[in-house]
């Protein structure tokens, strides 16, 4: 796993780092099947603003579910494949918006 290094973020300790746990348990869940996994936090300037960022090469989903991935219990991939409730990203989303941010 890379991260950048300097990432600087103003922000409720307790309710990012629930963020942080969520993004980084699915990119290490999600990146199991693969042999070579690689993970990457860090940021990056986009029209002004700051924009943090994880990455993972796991296996994927289909980008027409892309939104609906951030409302609660929406799970393209089958419990039997990957264990989990589907309230992962909805939470993150919520945690992002209530500090005034985008996700
Ligand atoms: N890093 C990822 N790689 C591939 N699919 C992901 C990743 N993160 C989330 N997903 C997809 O988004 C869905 C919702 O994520 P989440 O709310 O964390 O639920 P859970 O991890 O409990 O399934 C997951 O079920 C999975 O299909
Ligand atoms: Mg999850």
């Amino acid at each position: 796993m890379e991260v950048q290094s300097g990432l600087l973020a103003q922000a409720d300790k307790q309710l990012i780092s629930v963020v942080v746990h969520n993004l980084l348990s699915n990119a290490w869940k999600y990146t199991r099947p693969i042999e070579h996994p690689k993970v990457e936090v860090g940021s990056r300037k986009e029209a002004g603003r700051v924009v943090f960022f994880a990455t993972d090469n796991s296996v994927g989903f289909d980008m027409a579910y892309a939104e609906k991935l951030f409302g609660a219990f929406q799970r393209p991939h089958s419990e039997s494949e990957f264990e989990g409730t589907g309230i992962g990203l909805a939470t993150v989303a919520r945690i992002v918006r209530m500090h005034g941010g985008s996700v």
